[in-house]
């Protein structure tokens, strides 16, 4: 079926297929419709339906808090065509990415489940077909028989990777993380789409790396900071990462970012963020190149980043309040401009 989309920067169109949603259909040929979370939540992918009509996935999703449903109004990672639309989008559209790969569908099964921490699960996913994306890129998960799709960011980093590395946390009530955490899903198929994104690392940029995480937002920085190690970044950048945890048994990815610390040429600091236990000592008892402090992550990172904010390029990713604390401390005590600081929010 043909979407057209009326945008500040004038009409596209392009095909979209009933069981695609406006949104992936769009961005699959190549437009740079607006998006954050790509699965419901945070309403930046609003547009208004002028003609034709289409059929909404998650009725309650939080993303259309804001919107006038009775004026058309819709989440376009939400909704499918029922016919030929005409749609509006409040914003610029251009008809190439910059500089990311053009997501697409991809077949992918569960290739192996490795528990980290009583709730922290990282899981494989083997891709019929190599999937390129940039560190701090995201795709979004579907299982066959489960409701709803889930974004995880890749913890990997490698060009044309046959395989993605994701990590994800438990929730209560979560579909898609009781599924990992209850079943036997290894060999289980998936539906990706990716990748998705734009909080990325880009070497050329030569910016210091100041990066700040909630939980399993870690995902994300820790394929940044693979690329960084990999083409030895921190030879003539700094670099400074914030892992916001509840206590010190909730850290994961230590032996892997201790590694990180130890090629560094002496250039990057990780701090572990205990938001609820203090502590004695600062370092970590079992992996000495790693800082522990108490409080919640963007509060220690503020403190500890007083007077070292030059040339830094800021990368946050976690719960919302967490992000939007971080933005905030960085905007009004570190002096960033928004261009600075790159972030993902998933709820
Ligand atoms: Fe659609 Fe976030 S991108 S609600």
């Amino acid at each position: 079926m043909q979407v057209t989309v009326e945008s500040k920067s004038g009409p596209f169109a392009f095909p979209c297929d009933p069981r695609q949603t406006l949104l992936y259909a769009g961005l699959q040929h190549g437009l740079t419709l607006p998006y954050e979370c790509a699965t419901g939540t945070c309403g930046t992918c609003r547009a208004r339906v002028v003609e034709g009509s289409v059929a909404v996935d998650w009725e309650d999703a939080p993303g259309f808090a804001r919107l006038n449903r009775a004026k058309g109004d819709i989440l376009m990672c939400q909704a499918r065509p029922l016919e030929a639309c005409r749609i509006r989008v409040p914003a610029l559209v251009l008809p190439r990415p910059e500089r990311h790969a053009v997501p697409g569908s991809h077949a992918g099964t569960v290739q192996s489940v490795r528990r980290l921490t009583p709730d922290v699960i990282h899981f494989d996913v083997a891709l019929a077909q190599p999937l390129d994306f940039e560190a701090g890129q995201f795709v979004v998960l579907e299982a066959p028989g489960l409701i709803g799709t889930r974004a995880y960011s890749m913890v990997n980093y490698q060009r044309d990777a046959p395989v993605i590395e994701l990590v994800v946390k438990r929730k209560p009530g979560g579909g898609f993380s009781d599924w990992l955490f209850d079943r036997a899903v290894v060999g289980h198929a998936v539906h990706v789409f990716g990748p998705l994104g734009r909080a990325t690392f880009h070497p050329e940029e030569d910016r210091n790396l100041l990066m700040i995480a909630g939980g399993s937002g870690i995902a994300g920085l820790m394929s940044i900071l693979a690329r960084a190690t990999a083409e030895d970044y921190f030879k003539d950048h700094t670099g400074f990462v914030f892992f916001g945890v509840r206590s010190l048994s909730d850290g994961f990815y230590l032996d892997e970012l201790s590694r990180f610390v130890a090629q560094s040429h002496g250039q990057l600091e990780v701090t572990l963020a205990l938001s609820h236990e203090t502590v004695a000592t600062a370092e970590h008892p079992a992996h000495p190149g790693i800082r522990l402090a108490a409080g919640w992550v963007h509060e220690v990172m503020a403190r500890s980043m007083q007077g070292r904010y030059a040339n830094v390029g800021a990368f946050i990713a976690g719960p919302p309040p967490m992000v939007d604390g971080a933005i905030r401390a960085l905007i009004t005590e570190g002096g960033l401009s928004a261009a600075q600081i790159r972030y993902d929010k998933f709820g």
